[in-house]
């Protein structure tokens, strides 16, 4: 497929392996059989986010058509999440989901978000008011969208394709906006840059340890938890991974190094750019949904162009855990010169390209596990 024209839509169900049998994979299966609330709810948790801890609650309200959004602030990323920058942005991730599924399936979505100032846990309202269906090719994308972890195809993306995904940012002078590395000696630096602060994540025992708590290292475990990260998402060949599923789960140590090698040698090796959302203030919460959104966004759009996309946030992650220990901000002020421009803050990074293989499917909570009361 690598020189092939990029139209609309071509194959994208063959760069997402099919879900894998088992409970904690049915969401992916059943997300469409249900047209009211909590079938919204079912689009929203398919949703990319940091980790896979589905850091989401919700509770519906269906005479009065309305889904309330919350933190779910026990799923917490810790060490590598300091200040909830990632835990934010996947709750917009969320939100540009069940805002596409409202509308596909005939509701005009109404959101608000952070309804109640004084409570940032309550992440947003969404109401369900009449409306005409309105069909996307990026609700299509939902359920084939996947984190790919993979090789891709060498060579650039067309500049016009790339102006068409930073199109999808709207023109709102304060709202996120997007910026590509796509050749050259930037290129070349956000590259390094990632290896390093993959580094110095594994180097700093609190960043290591809280990333290996959301590994899944067995079916079991998959089955029992339906979170985190699994052997079949990190991007092998299908032989790979299914040895690696045969093997005992490896150690936190062994698992780092697989990471780092993998960092440098596939995932920004084969990279035919890199993205960075940028927005105002990172540190707000609505700035953080708002870009989550259009993480989101962009992710479904390249999937229903064929292309595939893999987040890389380890220059984020360090710079929040050097404000967090007060160290000197190697990375903070590394992706200040990154963004180039006054008034403007990474939020978060990916990279893009035409895939080599298929992404493994990751575990979902249902729908059931996630709707809850409002108990605070
Ligand atoms: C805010 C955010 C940060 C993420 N950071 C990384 C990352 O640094 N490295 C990575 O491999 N995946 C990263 N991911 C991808 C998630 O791990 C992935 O979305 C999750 O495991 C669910 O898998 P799926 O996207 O295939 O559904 C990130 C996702 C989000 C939304």
């Amino acid at each position: 497929m690598g020189d092939e024209p990029l139209g609309p839509g071509p194959a994208m169900a063959a760069y997402a392996a099919p879900p894998p049998r088992g409970a904690a994979f049915d969401a992916w299966r059943t997300w469409e059989s249900r047209d009211d609330a909590q079938g919204v709810i079912a689009a929203g948790i398919l949703a990319a986010n940091a980790r896979n801890v589905q850091p989401w609650r919700f509770t519906v309200d269906a005479h009065a058509g309305r889904i309330d959004v919350y933190a779910d602030l026990t799923r917490r990323q810790g060490a590598l999440d300091p200040f909830d920058r990632e835990l934010y942005v996947g709750l917009g991730c969320a939100l540009e989901n069940m805002v596409l599924a409202a509308r596909a399936r005939g509701h005009e979505p109404e959101l608000r978000l952070l309804p109640e100032p004084d409570r940032p846990e309550h992440a947003a309202v969404l109401r369900l008011l009449p409306g005409e269906p309105v069909p996307s090719e990026l609700y299509d994308a939902i359920a084939h969208r996947r984190t790919n972890r993979g090789p891709f195809l060498r060579g650039p993306l067309p500049g016009p394709l790339l102006d068409e995904i930073a199109a999808l940012a709207g023109d709102d002078p304060g709202g996120p906006a997007l910026r590509w590395f796509a050749g050259g000696a930037e290129r070349d630096r956000v590259a390094r840059l990632l290896v390093e602060a993959t580094e110095a994540v594994i180097a700093d025992e609190g960043q290591s340890l809280a990333g290996h708590h959301w590994y899944r290292g067995t079916d079991r475990e998959i089955e029992r938890r339906q979170d985190g990260m699994t052997v079949d998402t990190q991007g092998m060949p299908p032989l790979m991974s299914t040895l690696g599923k045969l093997l005992p789960a490896p150690s936190r140590r062994t698992a780092d190094r697989f990471w780092l090698r993998n960092t440098r040698s596939v995932h920004v090796a084969t990279a035919a750019a890199f993205g960075m959302i940028t927005v105002s203030n990172a540190d707000d919460l609505t700035e953080r949904m708002r870009g989550g959104r259009l993480l989101q966004r962009i992710h479904l759009f390249a999937t229903a162009r064929g292309l595939a996309v893999g987040h890389l946030n380890m220059m984020t992650v360090r710079a929040d855990r050097e404000r967090e220990l007060g160290l000197p901000p190697r990375f903070g002020k590394a992706l200040e010169e990154l963004v180039g421009e006054p008034g403007r803050q990474a939020l978060v990074t990916f990279r893009i390209g035409r895939p080599a293989r298929p992404a493994g499917t990751s575990p979902r909570r249902p729908v059931a596990t996630v709707l809850g009361t409002d108990a605070g």
